[in-house]
């Protein structure tokens, strides 16, 4: 035998030497579920470990996070049910807790990467990214509503925005929007190849954004498919986003390396509430060993080839790394 692989594998040091993807805080975000009020710290039953959090938790939690070395948050908002309605009100109202807190976050860590949500399901009394008539989801009219509310995001300081809405053209809607509004600067993470996935679940119990009629295969790719994300891709791209996004991350390895081919942007994927919860049942259970299965799943999809990962582990992944 001439080839035997194991040599490289022979010593730690060697091991470390042919390593070919290493994995850095500076490639994860951090998720946050941001509640109205104060002194709120209410834990998410599907996803232990993870909380609503009022704005005066949210910037202990974020001190926190910095000092672990974390710097990139996405929020979500926990909108109380009076204060939603058909066409997503509240999303730019002056006094929406969760532009409110945004402003603060940039005054209190101006150099953390603050990204935010754009949709219309967390405001909708539908409970969809869209506006809904006679149970059919509209694509233009919605389009409009979502520039307001990146305007008034943009406006409170977030840096990139997050459009996980699906409506065909809002990506170059929405940069025209910003651009107009003299946003040129604010960037957008558009989530590209967001799959209808049953993996969503425990991210809609924190939000209580379940949708209450339909269902969302409308609007988010089918599982079968890989070669829509790559026409998601291509749009994206020549719409103006600045970050193409695969979600949920685990069960789509394939597709993020498929984007990561043929796309110059960088990639990000989001490693989804239900498969960090499925990994921390398991790990309750005494089935995987937390601190082994947590940083490989990690790992896992930046081999795939995603630059930036959102996930609900960013901060056990940091801890873990002191
Ligand atoms: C929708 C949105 C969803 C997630 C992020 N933004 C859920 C959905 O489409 O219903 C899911 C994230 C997760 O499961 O962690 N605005």
């Amino acid at each position: 035998m001439y080839k035997r692989p194991r040599r490289n594998r022979r010593s730690a040091a060697i091991r470390g030497m042919v390593r070919e993807t290493r994995l850095a805080l500076d490639n994860l975000i951090y998720p946050l579920f941001l509640a109205d009020g104060r002194g709120i710290r209410e834990e998410i039953s599907s996803l232990p470990g993870n909380f609503r959090l009022s704005t005066d938790e949210l910037l202990r939690e974020l001190e926190e996070c910095r000092t672990l070395g974390l710097r990139n948050f996405i929020l979500f908002p926990a909108v109380p049910e009076e204060r939603k309605d058909r066409v997503a009100t509240y999303s730019y109202a002056p006094d929406n807790f969760y532009l409110q807190a945004a402003r603060q976050v940039k005054v209190e860590f101006p150099d953390s990467v603050l990204i935010s949500d754009v949709a219309m399901d967390p405001y909708s009394s539908d409970g969809h990214d869209g506006l809904v008539e006679n149970g059919e989801i509209l694509n233009d009219p919605t389009l409009p509503i979502l520039a307001r509310m990146a305007v008034a995001q943009a406006e409170a300081g977030f840096d990139l925005l997050g459009p996980s809405d699906m409506m065909d053209g809002r990506v170059g809607y929405l940069r025209r929007a910003l651009d107009e509004g003299g946003f040129s600067h604010t960037g957008i993470m558009s989530y590209t190849a967001k799959y209808a996935s049953a993996f969503y679940g425990p991210f809609r119990a924190a939000l209580d954004s379940a949708t209450k009629a339909w269902d969302k295969n409308t609007k988010q790719l089918a599982t079968a498919t890989q070669r829509e994300a790559l026409i998601e891709a291509a749009l994206d791209t020549e719409e103006g986003a600045d970050f193409l996004m695969v979600k949920p991350a685990l069960h789509y390895l394939d597709v993020i390396a498929l984007l990561r081919q043929n796309a110059q942007l960088p990639i990000a994927a989001y490693h989804v509430s239900g498969e960090c919860a499925q990994l921390i049942a398991a790990c309750q259970n005494g089935w995987l060993d937390y601190e082994k299965a947590m940083p490989e799943a990690l790992l896992s999809i930046h081999r795939a080839g995603a630059d930036a990962i959102l996930t609900y582990f960013a901060k056990d992944y940091a801890r873990l790394r002191q």
